[in-house]
């Protein structure tokens, strides 16, 4: 067995001196080609084979011999793949096309223009056409190779977390993450108050009632030591834009709890 996994270790090294030496020739043989040896042309020869829906010959063309600009990224390996006749060889650098189109071509068409996968990048990553990715507050849709953005301001703007942070204001100003990717907008209308009121409601009056002769308020009060159990810190709202509901709520339990 041992001696098995010894003979094929050395016969694929065998391959691989056998393929740099046809590097080599093949760059005798094309002293025009500007061709540097790369690591990651190397590595693309060795690339694992991923299933591939894409097009990459058939949209690039196919080139004779080894064509340095016969080459694009194979995003699914995250290598280099070719087009070119001498990709063919035992350990193949050829793109997942390339067999079923150029063997199919009778004539070899030189590429004219290079050629990229449709769809846009982002981080290093590739995106299908029509993708839509979330930035923030803004929605980013892969349409013609470029992403487009909607513009909206965002509740939290890094470029203001830091240009508070870095200036003498007193307070520091931080990214909270229950308000990240909400606008501007959407802030103003969820997290503050509710909507104004109808102007029926603003056209009310308001109950006078006398007051007690006697107001007996004690100078020092906190609800905690007066109803202890009862009370709780500031609840959030969340998105809710209640406010005064919640405020109005709030004192009612005081109220109610006075009573
Ligand atoms: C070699 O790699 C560099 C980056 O690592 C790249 O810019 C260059 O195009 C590569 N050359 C070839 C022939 O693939
Ligand atoms: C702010 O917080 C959100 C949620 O935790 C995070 O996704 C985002 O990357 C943060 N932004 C910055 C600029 O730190």
């Amino acid at each position: 067995m041992w001696t098995g996994y010894r003979i094929l270790i050395v016969s694929s090294l065998l391959t691989e001196i056998w393929m740099e030496k046809q590097y080599v020739s093949q760059r005798q043989v094309d002293p025009g080609a500007d061709f540097t040896r790369n690591h990651t042309v190397l590595e693309g020869t060795r690339f694992k084979r991923a299933i591939f829906k894409g097009q990459y010959c058939r949209s690039f063309g196919c080139c004779e011999d080894r064509d340095d600009d016969c080459v694009t990224q194979f995003y699914e390996a995250n290598a280099l793949c070719y087009c070119d006749k001498f990709c063919e060889r035992d350990t193949s650098d050829c793109c997942p096309d390339y067999k079923s189109f150029c063997h199919e071509e009778k004539e070899w068409p030189p590429h004219t223009k290079p050629w990229y996968p449709e769809g846009c990048l982002r981080d290093g990553e590739h995106y299908e056409e029509g993708s839509v990715i979330k930035e923030n507050c803004n929605s980013c849709t892969c349409s013609g190779q470029q992403w487009k953005c909607s513009q909206h301001v965002c509740l939290i703007e890094p470029e203001l977390i830091e240009h508070v942070n870095h200036g003498d204001y007193g307070w520091t100003a931080q990214n909270y993450s229950q308000f990240w990717g909400m606008t501007l907008e959407e802030g103003f209308k969820y997290r503050l108050g509710t909507f104004p009121p109808s102007p029926k409601l603003l056209s009310m009056n308001e109950v006078t009632a006398p007051l007690a002769a006697i107001t007996d308020l004690p100078e020092f009060f906190v609800a905690s030591y007066k109803w202890p159990g009862w009370t709780h810190g500031p609840l959030d709202q969340k998105n809710c834009a209640a406010s005064w509901a919640f405020s109005t709520a709030s004192n009612e339990v005081i109220l109610i709890n006075s009573l």
